[in-house]
């Protein structure tokens, strides 16, 4: 086909210069299946800790020592005894703020400006395109250049806030290591929040900022053999930096469903050492 049913000018797929292709894509292969996955995928899981956010149940075992990430730290007085390890500096809140308000937005503000989520639901959400070769539905093209999108470029700040919400999640890990009767002890909980917790410092280390910070600019690595180390072990993580923002997604619903059943008494912790 030779005529088009774009604009006659615009920008991206529209612009002059493009070859004006009517069909929205030539592919014939199944392009959409892999955006169709990830938006069912992280739509599941902005459903599930929406609604685990709010709901101000399960989510402190007090024989355990068990606090599900969703709400650590719990600063308010409306949190359940026990569950605040940094105090309570805050007063009740009302039931529509999150007793987690204070990090959620950092953490949703990291993963939305992650590079690898940036490119998952530009394509899947955003259509910006859906896949190689499949026009977008957008006439105009202005990339991250102003708001909301110019955002995007303070990743490196979330990315701070990250280091610091990781260091309290492994805090909290730690505490999960409670027996019943006080001191130590172990059970299938401590090993969950333990596991999440250093696949989330290896997500948070294998950020694309983190391995900027540590080695970029650098003219000459040989003189600079630490950071140059540090750059090194960062590249390994980051080649599965995709890998790793999925695993961690499936590692905070089970560790918070696990803490939600245990802490509702829907079943029993499984106990190494009491
Ligand atoms: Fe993905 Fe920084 S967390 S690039």
């Amino acid at each position: 086909a030779t005529t088009t049913t774009a604009p006659e000018s615009g920008t991206g797929v529209f612009s002059k210069t493009r070859a004006r292709i009517s069909a929205r894509t030539l592919r014939t292969d199944r392009w959409w299946l892999p955006p169709l996955i990830t938006v069912i995928g992280l739509g599941a899981f902005v459903v599930y800790a929406t609604v685990r956010s709010f709901v101000r149940t399960a989510y402190w075992v007090p024989d355990y020592h068990y606090l599900t990430p969703f709400y650590s730290p719990c600063l308010s007085t409306s949190c359940v005894e026990g569950a605040s390890h940094f105090g309570t500096p805050f007063g009740d809140l009302p039931m529509f703020i999150p007793l987690g308000f204070l990090v959620l937005p950092f953490l949703l503000g990291f993963r939305l400006t992650c590079y690898y989520y940036r490119k998952a639901y530009y394509r899947s959400v955003w259509f910006s395109p859906p896949a190689c070769a499949v026009a977008e539905p957008h006439a105009k093209y202005t990339g991250e250049t102003r708001l909301p999108l110019i955002i995007q470029n303070a990743h490196r700040y979330f990315f701070y806030a990250a280091v610091i919400i990781s260091v309290i999640n492994t805090y909290d890990a730690i505490g999960a290591f409670h027996g019943k009767s006080g001191g130590f002890g172990m059970g299938l909980g401590s090993l969950i929040l333990t596991g999440n917790v250093i696949l989330l410092w290896a997500y948070t280390l294998s950020c694309h900022s983190c391995r900027h910070i540590a080695g970029g600019r650098l003219k000459h690595f040989s003189a600079h053999p630490v950071r140059y180390w540090f750059w090194t072990q960062i590249s390994k993580l980051n080649t599965r930096h995709m890998q790793l923002a999925w695993i961690t997604l499936g590692t905070l619903v089970l560790t918070d469903f696990y803490v939600m059943l245990v802490a509702s008494g829907t079943i029993s912790d499984l106990r190494i050492i009491d």
